[in-house]
């Protein structure tokens, strides 16, 4: 029986109010939670009857969820060219024509008047078509063996920037894109279309004819498509660039389970965090349901299809991941954690207790309770709820009882208000976070108990002065992430999360925007616990989709759902601070975009009023002009600096996206230009880490705008998929300020300048610049003090005053020599801190630093191990690139390596990985026993390291 089946009765009750607990909560817990993640069967691909009990799953894999086949390089190949053979078409002469004609399909016209081309090359090489917007034709002859007749054939027809409709002898055969007027892209999807052989004239020629559409940027036929297969990276994956060449497909996954007789008459439910995406659900060959969007978390009831006692259950779960349908890397599969509920037939709903602070003074805060109790019996019951209010630290501190008497087969909501005297506030400096116990009873029986974590703050946006938490002003200093964690790939780790707030936090870093679609929970729980305001984002898209399999298929069926779910989820948490209906949202544009944007502001309105609501929008002209941004209690603005002042006092502003800056870590990219040394931007797909104005430009604008709220810059960390500026090889991002392992790169530093108040200083680039001695490096610091004095082997080249200069950092021309450069920063002419780097010599040795030595024997928790390459005094050797090795013995395995190499095409899933820029990083994850996980490493010519870490 589902939610909706139920009429709901929402009573407001008198609550019964006892300052202190005279009676505490039973610890019995009458509601069992089993954790659904191990021991499940995967198969990579489509399969027939795999929901079905009786299906033979054994030779599937075994594997325990969060599961990412993506990142495991298990997904089959989209393409199949096993029944025809593959024309490559691309390559060669072609006939070329601007404009756009039907006419021009058909395998008589003459096209002979057109340009000749040589492909591949975007039309803006071959025929100085410069325009967006434009619609373009190109022809050529194929002849077809005829030894080949009765056959079909696939042509690949390359990558087209941004649509189009291939015809063969006048039949269309395929396109990827969409034409306008609902245009998306589809720039770095190869096509590989299949021609019938029926169309087909053997021994004979016959017609290609592409019509191609290209909105901005280059367009045409600019890249012949071939199949280039590195590890778990391809290049013609359908995902693109977007998903960072990594294929999904369809996956399949069963697991078997029994359930004991002692449950009959209980309510059994199955709770998924996450499965991406499109997935379905059967027990037992029933199906219990579909859920398109990959971010939603979702419940089956299973009752009544189960069986008890010895009989096997069997759940099947389909995923279908077809691609493109995300602008980033998604992964694929139940990557979030599965739970399995039992409770009594009258119980709590699944995020039936909502907790607000509508009344907050020093001396009192005034907590609503609201509780959802089912009552699935079929019989009237008198309900007991007793809310206790406890504080973190396990202090008791009020309680309220109420009592219903509850209709079968109904919801009842329960209203209660508590008292909370000196109420201990929550901020990202000191998180105090309480929680609701709730009891329900009946029958003079403890029927069901949950947990509730929340907090107490105020919080509001204004018109001219930015963002106030409990009355004290805040700025925001906030990062937008991705979900993937690197080499773990989509597959949650709370501890991989954990330890990403922890860098960001010691950036200066306070809040969090979970960009572009919710998050899995336990990252908000993080959030509450460790002090951090979040911006909760439901969609990337709406009904206009960015990626031809996107969201946007599925909008008007499930954003209201998804929408709704996702505030019932997380209303809860008190890091949370803003609802986000969606990011960069096309129809911005459109002449009904305030209807709809008014339409989901209106659902989070209903669904938690407590919280404004935002949208981030790259498009402020457009989204005020068509009303888009007039439901917004909050107006999100991505990029667009001119537009800081446009809204100042109309709106209440954040910078909902800044930024995307991009660099490499470790990368400088200095060149030799007519004998002096350039920094070149963009140099063999590498971006340089001397930061160009981008970052700074953000950060001094937030602070000559002080009626914005704050920035949440793009982004916090390196992320997989979307390698702008480069296309393949390259295949994870630049935004990061930390890169995909987590090491910080310089731009780390600037930040911290900026954000942090603990003195700090930072030098770049490496002082390791052999062949360049004499040369003039530029040699830049950041930091916080008010002037930062350089050393050269001891030698002072002078002292620089950040107030002396317009950037956020202070330049110094060095003429290279080895040794020792040394910053020393000071204030009033104090020396507050400094920080220096060495020219290191060869690489003699590897240094193994873990973040954690000790760790849970939970099978989940992590222990990051930093692996360094050294030379023999111990100085990190900043461009060494050695294969190093692992070994590892006792309770863990290795879960991820990675290098923080964007263009880096080794597996993620091994027991070695190349250092970049003298570093590389492996995970290590428990195994669920105790004992002792030893891990080494080793590498040719260089001495051998090793390092225990405890489970315990
Ligand atoms: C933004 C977008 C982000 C990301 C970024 C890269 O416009 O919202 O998702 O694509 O650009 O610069």
């Amino acid at each position: 029986m589902n939610f909706k089946q139920f009429p709901i009765f929402c009573l407001i009750i008198a609550s019964l109010f006892t300052p202190l607990i005279s009676q505490s909560i039973d610890s019995k817990k009458t509601r069992k939670i089993q954790s659904f993640d191990s021991d499940w069967r995967f198969y990579a691909g489509e399969i027939k009857g795999a929901e079905n009990q009786d299906y033979n799953d054994s030779l599937w894999l075994k594997v325990d969820v969060p599961h990412d086949w993506s990142i495991e390089g298990l997904a089959q190949s989209e393409v199949n060219v096993e029944d025809a053979t593959e024309l490559p078409v691309v390559r060669g002469e072609w006939k070329f024509n601007k404009g756009d004609d039907t006419l021009w399909k058909s395998p008589g016209f003459k096209d002979s008047a057109w340009q000749t081309v040589k492909l591949p090359a975007p039309w803006e090489e071959h025929s100085n078509y410069t325009e967006d917007n434009v619609y373009g034709w190109f022809r050529r002859e194929l002849t077809i063996p005829a030894d080949s007749q009765g056959k079909d054939i696939l042509i690949n027809v390359g990558k087209i920037d941004d649509a189009d409709e291939t015809f063969f002898n006048g039949v269309k055969v395929g396109g990827l894109g969409h034409f306008p007027p609902e245009y998306v892209s589809a720039w770095d999807i190869s096509r590989h279309y299949k021609v019938p052989r029926e169309i087909i004239h053997y021994g004979g020629k016959n017609i290609i004819a592409v019509r191609v559409f290209d909105g901005v940027g280059q367009g045409g036929i600019y890249d012949d498509g071939k199949k280039v297969m590195e590890g778990i990276f391809e290049s013609t994956s359908p995902g693109g660039s977007g998903a960072g060449y990594i294929n999904a497909g369809t996956g399949w996954y069963r697991k078997e389970f029994k359930v004991p007789k002692s449950t009959q008459g209980k309510r059994v439910f199955i709770e998924f965090d996450g499965v991406y995406m499109n997935s379905d659900v059967w027990l037992n060959g029933a199906h219990l349901g579909n859920r398109p969007y990959g971010y939603s978390s979702f419940q089956y009831e299973l009752t009544p299809h189960l069986k008890f006692g010895d009989k096997k259950n069997i759940l099947a779960v389909r995923a279908d991941v077809q691609q493109p349908c995300s602008r980033w890397y998604s992964g694929a599969g139940i990557y979030r954690h599965v739970r399995l509920t039992i409770t009594d037939p009258i119980h709590l709903t699944q995020w039936g207790t909502y907790v607000t602070t509508p009344l907050v003074s020093d001396k009192e805060a005034t907590v609503r309770v609201e509780t959802k109790i089912q009552n699935q019996s079929n019989s009237v019951q008198q309900v007991m709820l007793e809310t206790v209010i406890v504080e973190n630290t396990g202090t008791k501190v009020t309680k309220s009882r109420s009592m219903l008497t509850v209709k079968p087969d109904s919801i009842f909501v329960f209203e209660q208000f508590l008292n909370v005297p000196k109420p201990k506030l929550w901020s990202p400096e000191n998180p105090f976070q309480y929680r609701v116990e709730s009891k329900v009873r009946a029958n003079g029986l403890t029927v069901d108990n949950s947990v509730t974590p929340f907090g107490i703050r105020t919080f509001e946006f204004t018109l001219d002065k930015g963002f106030f938490l409990n009355g004290k002003h805040v700025t925001i200093k906030g990062v937008c992430e991705h979900h993937d964690q690197g080499s773990l790939g989509a597959a949650v780790h709370k501890r991989a999360m954990e330890r990403q707030l922890e860098i960001l936090k010691s950036m200066g870093c306070n809040a969090l925007r979970t960009s572009h679609n919710p998050p899995d929970p336990a990252l908000l729980d993080l959030c509450d616990s460790m002090g951090f305001l979040v911006m909760d984002e439901s969609f990337d898209e709406w009904k206009q989709s960015k990626t031809m399999y996107g969201y946007g298929r599925f909008f008007d069926e499930w954003s209201e759902k998804d929408l709704t779910d996702m505030i019932h989820r997380d209303r809860n948490h008190p890091s949370i601070i803003l609802w986000s209906i969606g990011n960069e949202i096309p129809e911005q544009e459109n002449a009904n975009a305030y209807e709809m944007s008014k339409r989901l502001v209106d659902i989070c309105h209903r669904e938690d009023p407590t919280r404004p609501v935002t949208s981030a929008c790259n498009l402020a002209e457009s989204a005020d002009k068509n009303g888009f941004s007039k439901p917004l209690d909050v107006f999100g603005i991505n990029y667009q600096l001119p537009f800081y002042g446009t809204y100042k006092g109309k709106a209440k502003l954040i910078g909902s996206e800044t930024a995307s800056a991009v660099s490499t870590r470790g990368e400088y990219n200095l060149v030799l230009n007519n004998g002096v040394l350039k920094i070149k931007n963009q140099l063999n797909n590498q971006c340089t880490s001397y930061d160009d104005s981008t970052a700074q430009s953000y950060l001094k604008a937030m602070k000559s705008s002080p009626w914005f709220a704050g920035e949440f810059v793009w982004t916090g960390f390196d992320y997989i998929g979307e390698p702008s500026p480069f296309p393949w090889p390259s295949a994870s991002s630049y935004f990061g300020i930390v890169d995909l392992c987590g090491f910080p790169k310089d731009r780390y530093y600037l930040y911290q300048s900026q954000w942090m108040d603990k003195p700090m200083v930072h030098i770049l680039p490496h002082w390791n610049w052999q062949g360049f001695e004499g040369q003039e490096i530029p040699v830049w610091c950041y930091s916080n003090c008010e002037s930062v004095e350089l050393f050269l082997n001891g030698k002072s080249l002078g002292e620089k005053k950040f107030s002396d200069t317009k950037d956020l950092h202070v330049v110094w021309k060095v003429p290279y020599a080895a040794g020792t450069l040394k910053a020393v920063a000071k204030y009033n002419g104090r020396t507050i801190c400094t920080d220096e780097v060495q020219t290191a010599g060869a690489p003699a040795r590897i240094v193994l630093t873990p973040d954690r030595t000790r760790i849970n024997a939970d099978g989940d928790d992590l222990s990051n191990i930093k692996i360094e390459i050294v030379d023999k005094d111990g100085h990190i050797c900043p461009n060494a690139d050695n294969l190093v090795k692992f070994k590892i013995e006792g309770t863990g395995i290795i879960v991820g390596v990675g290098n923080g190499n964007p263009i880096s095409h080794e597996y993620f899933k091994a027991n070695e990985r190349k250092a970049f820029h003298g570093l590389c990083l492996a995970v290590i994850q428990s195994k669920g026993e105790q004992g002792t996980i030893r891990l080494s490493a080793e590498s040719e010519g260089l001495q051998a390291a090793k390092v225990l870490i405890k489970v315990k």
